[in-house]
Parts: C-alpha cells; structure tokens; sequence
C-alpha cells in the first residue's frame, strides 16, 4: 500500500486499512510519500521548491531536507502511529539493507532517481518475521549517492519486487477523473496514456498512473482509491472494483 503525504496527516483510514490486512494474517508493506511535509520543511529552511512532471527538482540542501523529512519524520510518525494501533510496524528506507537502487532520473531534476533495481531481501525477511514494513521513498545510486525517489515509483518497483497481488494508492482523490471530471473505474493503458498525453491526468497523478502501468505490466492488480474509501482494499483484493482499476496482464 502506497500512503500518500496528502492524507498521512490526520487520516487514521489509510492506517486502519494496513491495521486490518495485518490482523487477518496478509503481509502487507506500506510505502509513503510525504510530499506537502517536505514542501512545508523545506519553505520553513528557506529553500524553494518546484516540481516537473510530478517530480521534486532536488538539490543537494532540499534532498536533505526530503530525506530527514521523509526517512525522519513522517516514517516515525505512521510507524508511532500503528503501533498504537497495536501493528507491528518497522520504519525502513529505500537506502537500508540497500533495497532501491536508482539511476538519475534526469540531469534538469538534481538528485532525483528512477527505481532501477529492487532487493527485496529485507523486507522479505520483516514479512517472515510478521513485521509490517513502512518504507520512506529514498534510493541509492550506483556511487552510493542517496537519491530522493518519488514514492509512487516506489511502491510500484517494490510491488513488482515482491510479487505483490495487489497494488493500491491510497491517496486524496477518489480515483483518475477524466474529462468529464468523473472517476475513471477501469483504466487500461492505451485510455491513459491517451488523458496522460491531453493534460487530463498531471501532477501527482503522473507517477501513480506510470507505477500502476508498470505493475499492471507484471501480473499485479492496482488501483488508485481514496482514504476515505474504508472498504476499498478489501473489495480490490475480491476482485472487485473500488477508485481506479488497473488490471494485471493476463
Ligand atoms: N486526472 C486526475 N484525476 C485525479 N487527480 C488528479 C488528476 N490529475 C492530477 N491529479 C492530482 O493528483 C493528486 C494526487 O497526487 P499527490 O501527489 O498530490 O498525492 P499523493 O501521491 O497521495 O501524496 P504524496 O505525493 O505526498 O505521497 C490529486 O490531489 C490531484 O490534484
Ligand atoms: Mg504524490
């Protein structure tokens, strides 16, 4: 499950969905974001921030600042926040057990990477231990150079890592809006790339829609649903639909 920034605030759902799948016995990773976090931060210390295609423009001082932020802060916040919920969680980042490797995603972003190999070997080892992983979107370049990874490509990198049967973004909107502005219930990837190419899906919802392409592409089911749809991970997981679908390749 991919937690977005936008909601870990003050949003128990998201939390209580992860509770839910740990209590009946399904391992479960969660991966966050952080975003609205790492803006506040980073415009608290002075340092201004810009986006391109969804993705963080990432200079040495606002990578520090996103990795404190997000491996500090909001990974020991939700982790705090389901043990009190009574879940055995474990606050990793993409570096430890070097677990996301990442190659530059593109000289005009600085120190932003794109997931270019998974080690799973880590979290394979919390899940064999009933621990619930939560993992803060951060990645290793081929010098050892920390990289700042958007969290929707990393929960998708990990999904496909570990096999994943499901996928699901829980995040601040309902699902992809189409023109019309209505929730798309299934996607496939010619429809997206159609409302990708149009401006109809942009921002935020660019890295979602890619991670969910890619996961999709591996046999994993995905979806893009709102935290305040508390039932949502439960009908994904029957086949059903809830938000957006993605369907895995046959
Ligand atoms: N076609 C679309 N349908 C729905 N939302 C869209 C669309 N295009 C862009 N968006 C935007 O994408 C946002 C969700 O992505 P955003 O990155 O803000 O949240 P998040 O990924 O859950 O949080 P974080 O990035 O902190 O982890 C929505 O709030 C919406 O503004
Ligand atoms: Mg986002």
């Amino acid at each position: 499950m991919k937690i977005g920034g936008s909601i870990a605030g003050e949003d128990d759902a998201a939390l209580d969905m992860i509770a839910a799948l740990h209590d009946s016995g399904r391992p479960v990773v969660a991966v966050h974001g952080g975003g609205p976090l790492v803006g506040e931060w980073a415009t608290r210390l002075g340092l201004e921030t810009r986006f391109e295609r969804g993705l963080r423009v990432t200079d040495e001082p606002t990578r520090d600042v996103a990795l404190a932020v997000l491996a500090g802060l909001v990974n020991k916040t939700l982790v705090a926040r389901l043990i009190a919920k009574g879940v055995p969680a474990t606050g990793i980042s993409g570096v430890d057990g070097g677990m996301l490797r990442a190659e530059r995603e593109d000289v005009a972003l600085g120190l932003v990477g794109r997931v270019a190999m998974v080690d799973s070997s880590l979290l394979e080892e919390l899940l064999g231990a009933l621990r619930v992983p939560v993992v803060a979107p951060a990645a290793l370049d081929t010098d050892g150079t920390i990289l700042n990874v958007n969290g929707d490509t990393a929960a998708g990198a990990i999904a496909a890592s570990i096999a994943a049967r499901l996928l699901a973004f829980i995040t601040d909107v309902p699902g992809v809006r189409g023109k019309d502005g209505r929730v798309i219930a299934r996607l496939d990837r010619e429809t997206a790339k159609a409302l990708v190419e149009d401006g109809t899906i942009e921002g935020g919802m660019l890295p979602k829609v890619e991670a969910c392409l890619v996961a999709a592409a591996t046999g994993c089911r995905a979806a893009i649903v709102s935290a305040r749809d508390i039932d949502a991970v439960e009908a994904l997981l029957a086949g059903e639909l809830a938000g957006t679908v993605f369907e895995a390749a046959a």
